[in-house]
């Protein structure tokens, strides 16, 4: 069976971070494709120079044209502008509609059959600007946010209780922004449902009411470490697990900016939902139960994205 080929629109930080970790677990050769000239092919160049270390039967590819990611398996969409210190993912639109409408038209003329993953901010609004001028099916183009809201929230918590990351589970829901709504009921500590936790005396909810804001501004808190960034390690993992539930038919119960119609009251919005990720790209959108307090903050979410993406509409060339 020949290789996958995987194309990571936009190169920098992220896109660089993609790259080489997707060569690390071979999960196809890679083609990385900017308009900055000589970033993609220099990326490109640096980790094929690597692969006999690593000992990896990968090739690198980067190019400025987009003719690079014909029939690509995967495209993972970084390209754009990120924040900088006091900005919120929504003060990125102006520019990133714009670059996911040439984004989404490269994806239709060269790979229409690709599965599509979006990072670019902001998120649910970018996923929707691609799906649309890309025209693909909904279930093969979403959005990469629950898996790193999830991770944050997982990781805080291991450090509250001080057990290993991989014993905690962690459920957010809605859009990637200060609406988010980490799902405390649903995340537990080896299947104990942290409102357990503080009655076992594990922590109080003052600390974890800490944690869920923590987990919200996560993104904010990297910012105004970097400065002249955002965070891309953990954004580039999460981007990867998606990948490689897509490409290994996994099947893998993950939160993604997803389409929902219908399901949860929703009308057609690209929105934080869990989902199951296969071969058929998101075949099937769960539905939990949700409390009423759960149900006002995720009505909350839903309606600030539906605001992102009717500026998105306007912003769209005609
Ligand atoms: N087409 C292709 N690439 C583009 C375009 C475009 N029209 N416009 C900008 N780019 C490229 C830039 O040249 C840059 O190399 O996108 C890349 C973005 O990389 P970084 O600035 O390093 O940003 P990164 O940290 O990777 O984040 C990218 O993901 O998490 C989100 O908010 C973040 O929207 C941002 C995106």
């Amino acid at each position: 069976m020949a290789r996958k080929k995987i194309a990571l629109v936009g190169s920098g930080n992220i896109g660089g971070t993609l790259a080489h970790l997707i060569g690390l677990k071979e999960l196809g050769d890679v083609v990385l494709f900017d308009i900055a000239e000589g970033t993609p092919q220099g990326k490109a160049l640096d980790m094929a120079e690597a692969t006999p270390i690593e000992g990896v039967d990968i090739a690198y590819a980067g190019s400025n044209d987009y003719s690079a990611i014909k029939d690509a398996d995967v495209v993972i969409v970084t390209a754009g502008v990120p924040r900088k210190p006091g900005m919120s993912r929504d003060d990125l639109i102006g520019i990133n509609a714009k670059v996911m409408a040439a984004v989404g038209a490269g994806i239709k003329a060269n790979c229409p059959d690709a599965f599509v993953i979006c990072i670019t901010n902001p998120l649910d609004a970018m996923v929707w600007v691609l799906r649309e001028v890309s025209g693909l099916p909904h279930a093969k183009v979403v959005g990469m946010a629950g898996v790193l809201d999830s991770a944050r929230f997982r990781y805080f918590l291991a450090e509250e209780f001080n057990v290993s990351t991989e014993d905690v589970t962690a459920f957010v829901l809605g859009g990637h922004g200060d609406t988010m709504v980490p799902l405390t009921r649903y995340s537990t500590v080896a299947g104990i449902p942290l409102p357990d936790l503080v009655r076992m005396g594990w922590t109080t909810q003052e600390k974890l009411d800490q944690i869920v804001d923590r987990t919200r501004n996560g993104g904010a808190e990297i910012v105004g470490l970097l400065k002249t960034g955002s965070a891309f390690y953990a954004p580039a993992a999460a981007a990867v697990m998606m990948a490689e539930a897509y490409l290994k038919d996994k099947k893998r119960v993950l939160p993604c900016a997803a389409w929902v119609d219908g399901q949860y009251g929703l009308d057609g919005i690209y929105v934080g939902v869990p989902v199951i990720l296969g071969a058929g790209g998101v075949e099937k959108v769960v539905e939990i139960e949700l409390n009423d307090d759960e149900k006002a903050m995720f009505k909350k979410s839903v309606e600030s994205v539906e605001g992102l993406i009717a500026a998105s509409r306007e912003l769209m060339p005609k």
